[in-house]
């Protein structure tokens, strides 16, 4: 994988080879991202029953690594599913059986995100720029993005845009993420701070916004990385559409509201410190919600590979998930 943390100075890729460094991985941000998230799980589970590890601590391990997106408990719900099927097959049998639906994992998420975009390309307004916040781009999952998979379905339709990226502080995915995904791909691409976006969802120039989503519960509120919830309220007040583009693994039908979506919270010395530089006094309190839930009537659609979904989402999501 990609190390995510020395983006965009330094591209350098990590090799995990067993289910202890795949936990860490993904708990210190080295792949991030939901559908990302989902897929290095699997892939740790298939290295955990390779090293015959004890099958629910390997589960258990990866599980207590973040606990916002909901794609890693949903990857790793499905390989226990196919672990349990195995049940008294020849150890080389079941190896062979988790590696290749972790393998399977992967190339679906691809086309996942394929589908995705192209379901939402015809939403973006041409001849406009797209607002993003995070990256929910082909870094955040196991190739081309979900909202800058919106975002490239878009351009490959002929349609004249430009994207404007938040920088998402604290971490900054935006700022080191976001603009190097698009600029290695020649997106046009201008970089804002967090509270410019106001400001350019006032100015009329903005089309239309479009970020992923880690947990989306079942009235459609939608968990985010911190700082979505925001911008949906400006882009409401401003009559900007707000879309949210996610996989269906992303939905969490057991939770009624989004008020009962898990926040994580992280370090303080990720708003304290910026690249390891302080640019706050010394103990400070802080507070570092890594996450924020955006309810659903500020959320004009959401965009799944099955398709579109408006309110009311009780009624929609299901309907999707259903018609699987
Ligand atoms: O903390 P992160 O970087 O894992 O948070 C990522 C996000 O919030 C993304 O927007 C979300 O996972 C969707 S990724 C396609």
């Amino acid at each position: 994988m990609i190390d995510q943390t020395r983006l965009p100075r330094e591209e350098v890729y990590v090799t995990c080879r067993d289910y202890r460094e795949v936990a860490d991985a993904i708990k210190t941000m080295v792949i991030r991202g939901a559908p990302a998230i989902g897929v290095a799980a699997a892939m740790g589970v298939a290295l955990g029953v390779e090293e015959g590890a004890d099958f629910e601590t390997v589960c258990d391990t990866l599980a207590r690594t973040r606990p916002t997106a909901v794609n890693l408990f949903w990857a790793i719900d499905r390989m226990r599913t196919l672990h349990a099927s195995l049940a008294g097959r020849p150890r080389e049998e079941v190896i062979a059986a988790m590696v290749r639906e972790a393998r399977q994992v992967k190339i679906e998420d691809i086309a996942i995100c394929r589908a995705i975009g192209d379901n939402g390309a015809s939403l973006v307004p041409d001849h406009k720029t797209v607002l993003t916040h995070c990256n929910a781009g082909a870094l955040a999952t196991a190739g081309y993005g979900t909202a800058l998979g919106v975002i490239r379905s878009a351009i490959n339709l002929g349609k004249q845009i430009d994207v404007f990226a938040d920088e998402t502080r604290p971490f900054l995915q935006g700022a080191r993420l976001t603009a190097w995904e698009l600029q290695q791909d020649g997106i046009p691409t201008t970089l804002i701070t967090d509270n410019m976006a106001g400001h350019f969802l006032h100015s009329g120039r903005i089309g239309c916004v479009v970020v992923g989503a880690d947990r989306i519960a079942a009235n459609g509120d939608v968990a985010n990385k911190v700082g979505t919830y925001s911008v949906a309220v400006l882009a409401k007040e401003n009559g900007v559409p707000f879309y949210v583009a996610a996989p269906i693994s992303t939905f969490d039908l057991t939770l009624s509201s989004g008020d009962l979506i898990p926040i994580e919270q992280r370090p303080a010395s990720e708003v304290t410190h910026v690249y390891g530089v302080a640019v706050a006094p010394d103990n400070i309190g802080v507070e570092n919600p890594a996450f924020d839930v955006t309810p659903s009537r500020y959320v004009t659609a959401i965009i799944t590979e099955r398709g579109v979904a408006r309110a009311p989402y009780e009624v929609s999501l299901r309907a999707l998930v259903e018609n699987g």
